[in-house]
Parts: structure tokens; sequence; C-alpha cells
């Protein structure tokens, strides 16, 4: 049994669409034979796979980072422009693979523009120096007659690409980081790259490093970067072989965010800082299958089950209900690595965690509700735990409803979307959902994500073992009874 209190009045704040962002690294195949196939029958004359772009608009992606990743910390932008049989063939060391440099910066913005994305550019805190991130802010957004500027309408682009979202560096607290820093040197080098970047353009919106959220790292970087940045990154990422360890385990991501929205109160407030600062949550997926950095787990091809779809929604309904603290999320990846959707030579196939994902971009309305959620627990143990690769300690943040909830309005409280997944891994669970001070009329659109059980999954012979059912609801009123299947993700879309 379960109880959802829907009240129109117990409004969070408006959801930013960009939560449905992105990120595409030169990794393995994600770029290389996922996002960009030369010479492929499927791409156009660029070498655009086209049907990949396809499946992104359909998931109505905001914004698209690039291009890393670990890879950004090595990457010298300059060998991605110009002529693509002149561009040099260098070593990608973060992934152990050889980069082609046949998509680059002008490559990316093509993409954005193919796909409806905002571009999101990651710059080289590692081996880059603060010339090339001045000169790469030029390149993509100047409008004067100097070097840079006059250098991208050489190579046939003459309007400004007016990219506005721009990161300082990828994970440079971490020793898999080439040029990885201390806190307080990263801030002492961020901060000089913010400045040229922004004395660049000033109009582009900077997001520091952070980490997970509640370290150190977060709070001494906070500190120092607070009056230069819009925005400070989160990467976290779960996954476990325990069903209920890996379905429960994105609820750190709550953990991570209250917690950085009280070290960004704390620095705004001491520091008298008045624009606000959001966080960028820029790497966020279900990953420990094929987990690691080294070269025998490089090309990161997570096959994806309902379990991880389970996940994934529970990401999404963390991220509305907190709002106010997220106003950017990239998941991470798009195409073959970690990623939703799964290219071979001859097609695609679509991921379990893409059709929840789908569904959340094309349902979730401009305002959060706080809905309220009663309904059995599970505790965690550390046995469970411990078989994460991660390692997090998130059966100490529990124990967790199994039922799990985000409800959003639109702005005249006309439509409401109640998202919902079922977590427990054997039984239905009857709900009893009730709206205070409305009612909704009969005739609601059901959507659900589910399938045969927790394992299965979508490969190119299967396609649709999990897949996305459509019904409409019968019955209306103040009060509903609805029975929310076994291991499910269910949006309901109320009139
Ligand atoms: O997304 C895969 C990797 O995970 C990224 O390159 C890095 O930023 C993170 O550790």
């Amino acid at each position: 049994m379960a109880r959802i209190k829907i009240d129109l009045d117990r409004r969070i704040g408006t959801v930013d669409r960009r939560i449905f962002g992105g990120f595409i690294e030169h990794l393995g195949r994600c770029i290389y034979g996922g996002i960009f196939d030369e010479g492929s029958p499927l791409s156009d004359e660029r070498g655009f796979r086209l049907d990949v772009v396809q499946a992104l608009r359909d998931l109505r992606i905001p914004v698209l980072r690039w291009p890393g990743g670990n890879f950004a910390s090595g990457y010298h932008w300059v060998d991605g422009i110009g002529p693509r049989d002149q561009r040099p063939r260098r070593m990608n060391l973060a992934w152990h693979i050889e980069e082609s440099n046949r998509f680059g910066t002008d490559e990316f913005i093509a993409y954005c523009g193919l796909v409806g994305a905002e571009p999101y550019i990651c710059v080289n805190l590692g081996s880059g120096t603060i010339d090339e991130a001045q000169a790469w802010v030029e390149y993509c957004n100047g409008t004067g007659h100097t070097y840079w500027a006059n250098l991208r309408r050489q190579h046939g682009y003459p309007e400004p690409y007016g990219v506005k979202l721009w990161g300082l560096g990828n994970e440079m607290y971490g020793s898999w980081q080439i040029g990885a820093l201390s806190a307080e040197d990263y801030v002492a080098k961020a901060r000089e790259f913010a400045k040229v970047m922004r004395m660049t353009d000033p109009s582009i919106q900077l997001v520091s490093c952070g980490w997970n959220g509640w370290s150190d790292w977060d709070r001494v970087v906070l500190e120092g970067l607070a009056r230069y940045v819009d925005y400070h990154s989160i990467h976290l990422y779960t996954g476990s072989p325990d069903y209920y360890g890996n379905v429960l385990s994105p609820h750190l991501a709550d953990f991570a965010l209250a917690s950085c929205q009280a070290l960004i109160d704390r620095v705004r407030y001491e520091q008298g800082i008045d624009h606000p600062i959001y966080v960028a949550y820029d790497e966020w997926n279900v990953w420990f299958r094929q987990w690691g950095y080294d070269a025998s787990v490089a090309g990161l091809e997570e096959r994806y089950t309902l379990a991880d779809a389970l996940a994934v929604a529970t990401y999404l309904n963390i991220f509305i209900r907190r709002c106010r603290t997220v106003r950017l999320a990239n998941l991470a990846q798009m195409v073959n690595v970690i990623a939703p959707i799964f290219t071979n030579p001859e097609g695609l196939f679509l991921q379990s965690i893409y059709h929840q994902f789908r569904l959340y971009s094309e349902w979730t309305l401009d305002v959060a509700l706080d809905a309220f959620v009663e309904a059995e627990t599970y505790h965690l143990s550390s046995e469970q735990e411990a078989r994460s690769p991660w390692r997090h300690r998130v059966a100490r943040l529990g124990p967790f409803t199994l039922v799990d909830a985000a409800c959003t309005v639109n702005s005249t409280g006309e439509e409401i979307t109640l998202a919902v997944v079922n977590r427990d891994l054997q039984r239905a669970v009857q709900a009893t959902i009730e709206f205070v001070g409305t009612a909704v009329r009969p005739g609601a659109l059901v959507r659900e994500v589910n399938g045969p059980g927790p394992d299965a999954s979508n490969s190119f012979d299967q396609p649709a073992i999990v897949s996305v059912s459509e019904r409409a609801l019968d019955t209306g009123g103040s009060t509903i009874s609805y029975e929310f299947p076994a291991h499910s993700v269910t949006l309901i879309r109320f009139h």
C-alpha cells in the first residue's frame, strides 16, 4: 500500500529543462562510430550518423557537454579545426586510443544545431594553457576582427557560435586526471582562466570543477571561485550488481545536492555574493559493469537492464525535487559509452535507460510540487552496499521508500505529471493518489516502462524487451486508486 498526496500550493520551484542535458566524449565509440561515422550510408555528407541524430532529437536534449570528461584534460582544441585531412593524429592518453581530430569544435557546434542542443564546452585545465582557453572562447564567440574570430570566418563560419556555457576543467582532483591539482592550486589556476575567458566574452557562464558536492575539495573550490562562477559541478555515478543497491543508490545524489547547496549558501552568505550559483550535475548515470579507467575497459560499453532504468528514473525524480539547486545536468554519456543509444555499422537500438529518460524529458512540466509519499521502506545492508565498485556509503542515508515519486505542474495548474518508480522487486503497490483542493478529469494518459524482470535488457536481436506501454485512465476525481506494477516506472499526465 502507498499514499501519494499532491497539493498544488506546495510548489518547490521551476524545473530547468537543462536537467535533461547530455554529454559526449572522445572515448571508445561515443564520437567515432557513434555520433560521427564518415562514409557510412547512415551518415550525412558531414559524417553525422542520422539515425543517432533522430534518436537524440527524440530525447529533446537541451544542452550537450563536450569534449570530455577525462579527455578534456589533454585536449588541444586547435588540433580539431581547419581542413580535416590536415589535422594531426594524436594519442588520447585518457582512454588509450588514437584521436584523429576529425570531429572538432566546428563539427560539435554543427552537431548541436542538428540535435537542437545548446553547446557546453569543458576547457583543458590539465595540459592546456590560459592562452588556449582564451583563444577557444574568441574562436567561438569573437565578433571583432581579431585572429581567432577571423580564423573561424576563414573556416567558413561567419557568425559567432555564442557558446555561453564553459566548464573550468574536468575532475581536476583525481589522480587519473592529466595535470591533477590540489584544491588550492586548482582555485589559483582556474581563477586566472576564468578572468581571461570572461574578458574575452563577458556574457559567458562558468562552471567550477566540483567533486561529489560534500567534499573538502568542493568547499575549497567554492570558497575560492564563487565570485567567478555561475555553476559548480558534481560528478557522481552509482551502480551495483545488487538489485536494491542499484535502484536505491541514486539517493546519494539527493545527499550530494543538499550538501552542495549548504556549501553554496554558506559561501554566498560569508562573501556577500549576490549572483546565484547553481549545481551543474554534469556527469551522472548508472555505471558499474565496464568500470574503471584502464585500457581493458576503455570502451565502457555498458549494457543496461530494467533495474538500471529504475535507477535512472530515481535520479530524475531527485533532480526534479531538487530543482532549486540543480539547473543543469548531463547524462553521461549519449552513445555507446555508458549510453542510452547503442550503435553498430548497420543501425542502433535503444537501451532500457533511453525510454524513461525520454518520457521524463517529454512529460516533465514547469513547476515541481512537493508530493507527499507514504510507502513501505527498505533498509540496505552493508553487505549489499559493499557489492558496488563505487563503495558509496548509501545505506546510512536510508531507509528509503520503495515507491519514489516526483510531481510537476504547468504554470496554470491545469496539467499535472506524476512520475512514480516502484522499486519493489516482487510486488505491485496499490496506491491512493489524493489531490488537495482540486480534482482531475478521467482520461489521464499513462505511460509505463517495464519488462519481464529486473535483468531484462534490449539488444540488436531483441530491441523491445524493455519498452514503453501507453493507456488511458478512465477514473477521475480528487482521489484515485492506482496499482503500480513491480519494478516499473510510470508517468501519469492528468488534466
Ligand atoms: O564518463 C566517463 C568518465 O567518467 C569521464 O571521462 C570522467 O569525467 C568521469 O570520471
